[in-house]
């Protein structure tokens, strides 16, 4: 390889420092894989002062020579605060990021599907040659408890409390017995949320894939919960009756094959005063805006290829929108083309996602 460009020594050694800041970035995130699949975050937040690598190893069954390193580098990445002759602690905000599942800041959940986002790695080069990606299944039940465990904090802080009473008239028909859909339910956590919540009323979610609908179900008989039915959408579609009072999508029509003919079939199955949440991500209408303005964009077209865009390309001919596909000014142009008349936008402060209140 060779170039006539003068190099700018400065400018090399940036990038040289910025591609192995990203290395970091992936190995420290296997650590925090490690952290939470091992409960070493939770051990530390439940001491009641700083471990050492002996107590920690004893408090979570593990050898101490392992445990010692990951401390070590764990500070070394300030996730974790050194307090010098070999103790070790969590800060209040790192047991609320990295300990504490019920928090709304908890993120290391989002980590637990790592192994199987890598993993498809391999098979990602094939994909770039064929031009097929990979459906959500292609990450097995743990690679669903990733995407599970990413979004549940928000489910469990802000939907219920937040989200729902600020949309025309729902709360009231969900107090009185209404019907809901929740579409590409995943496992099933803002369902049950709602379900918990509202016991007068009855609540489906409709999922393609097996290992996310084995998730809802496990998460279904842990709640107790006799309001709630998932349906494999596979072959037990949306019903097209005009009967639900309430459908949501959540972080799903960007990784869609085919997300016109779902958004038509919503529009067929909401009642004529219906609504319909959709949350997605967070994007400017340009490549050049989400370029100049978007902070997470690089880690968002990363995801993209990793699984939103696979995803959305998994079938033949499918729309392949991705992570940032799903813009507002789509939004608009696709839900007016299904017959939805009213669209409002709503900001419920996650920095992730847009919110729209569509109705017909
Ligand atoms: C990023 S996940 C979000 C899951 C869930 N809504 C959540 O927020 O946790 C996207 C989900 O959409 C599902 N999905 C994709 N196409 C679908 C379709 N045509 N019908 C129903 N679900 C679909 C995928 O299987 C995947 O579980």
């Amino acid at each position: 390889m060779s170039t006539s460009q003068a190099i700018d020594p400065d400018k090399l050694e940036a990038t040289v420092e910025q591609v192995f800041g990203y290395l970091g970035g992936a190995v420290i995130s296997s650590m925090i894989y490690l952290g939470d699949h091992l409960g070493l975050y939770r051990a530390l937040a439940d001491a009641d002062r700083a471990l050492t690598s002996e107590e920690l190893a004893t408090r979570t069954g593990l050898h101490e020579r392992w445990v010692r390193e990951w401390l070590r580098g764990q500070a070394a990445a300030h996730l974790i605060d050194y307090q010098g002759e070999g103790r070790f602690a969590l800060s209040p905000e790192g047991k609320m990021v990295l300990a504490d599942e019920h928090s709304p800041a908890f993120a290391a959940g989002g980590f637990c599907g790592l192994p199987q986002q890598f993993a498809v790695l391999e098979r990602l080069p094939e994909a770039f040659r064929t031009g097929r990606g990979l459906p959500y299944d292609a990450f097995g039940v743990e690679g669903n408890r990733g995407v599970e465990r990413m979004f549940a904090p928000w489910f469990r802080t802000m939907l219920v409390p937040i989200a729902l009473p600020a949309l025309d008239g729902v709360v009231a028909k969900l107090d009185a017995g209404a019907k809901v859909a929740d579409v590409g339910c995943g496992a099933g956590v803002a369902l049950i949320e709602m379900a918990k919540a509202h016991p007068r009323s009855q609540f489906h979610g409709y999922e393609i894939s097996k290992h996310a609908l084995t998730r809802a179900a496990a998460n279904l008989a842990e709640s107790g919960l006799t309001n709630v039915t998932f349906h494999d959408a596979n072959g037990d579609a949306l019903p097209q009756d005009a009967s639900f009072d309430l459908i949501t999508t959540f972080d799903c029509l960007h990784d869609m094959a085919n997300p016109a003919p779902v958004i038509a079939a919503i529009r067929k199955a909401i009642k004529p005063d219906g609504s319909w949440l959709i949350a997605d991500i967070k994007s400017h209408p340009t490549f050049e805006e989400n370029l100049a303005e978007n902070p997470m964009a690089g880690m968002m077209y990363g995801f993209s290829v990793l699984s939103c865009m696979s995803s959305a390309l998994s079938e033949p001919n499918g729309a392949g929108l991705g992570t940032l596909g799903f813009t507002e000014e789509l939004a608009r142009t696709m839900t007016g083309a299904a017959g939805f008349t009213r669209f409002r936008t709503h900001d419920f402060e996650n920095p992730m996602n847009a919110y729209y209140e569509v109705r017909p």
